[in-house]
């Protein structure tokens, strides 16, 4: 099987970041999975953060290492947000990823490669690299519609590569 198409992003600083975050914003409905990867500090965190604040989440968001998941409340969507780095795979079978992946809210997945099997076969796969103090590309790889859609129309708006 040929592996999906990849767009690049690349953020010059955290502004950037939350750039884009804003712009994947816009797109995001009930079921909406977006997966993050990427080193330690690659920035898995502050662009979930960028996220909750363009759905409007007013809690502060900090890293769910040791909760796992935490859940928020956005304006019009709850927002889970996970962090899979310490999770076993028995934790990960108990927990029912899955009430999230398809539940009402949207969902961002940090450390997702650990998890790969339970993931959805549709969703957003983001890696971060570092490329620099505040410079970070971003590598989006859609898995299925509606995420192609999305990758395409922000390219044509000239804000993927
Ligand atoms: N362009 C940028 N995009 C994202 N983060 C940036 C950027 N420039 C600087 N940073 C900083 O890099 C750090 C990224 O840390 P963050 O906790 O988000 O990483 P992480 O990928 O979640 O790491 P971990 O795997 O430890 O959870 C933050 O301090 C953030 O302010
Ligand atoms: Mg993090």
């Amino acid at each position: 099987m040929t592996e999906p198409a990849s767009y690049i992003y690349h953020a010059d600083n955290l502004e950037h970041t939350a750039q884009l975050a804003a712009h994947l914003a816009c797109h995001f409905e009930p079921g909406t999975v977006i997966t993050l990867d990427g080193d330690l500090g690659a920035g898995k965190t502050a662009f979930s953060q960028a996220v909750a604040k363009a759905i409007g989440v007013r809690h502060v968001v900090n890293s769910p290492t040791f909760t796992i998941i935490k859940e928020y409340v956005g304006d019009h969507l709850p927002f889970y947000h996970m962090d899979v780095y310490r999770l076993s795979q028995d934790e990960a079978d108990e927990l029912g990823l899955d009430e999230y992946f398809f539940g009402e809210g949207i969902t961002l997945v940090e450390w997702s490669s650990l998890i790969v099997d339970l993931l959805p076969p549709e969703r957003l796969s983001v890696t971060i690299e570092h490329a620099g103090d505040t410079e970070r590309v971003f590598r989006l790889t859609p898995h299925g519609q509606p995420y192609e859609q999305w990758c395409t129309e922000l390219k044509e708006n000239g804000i993927l590569l």
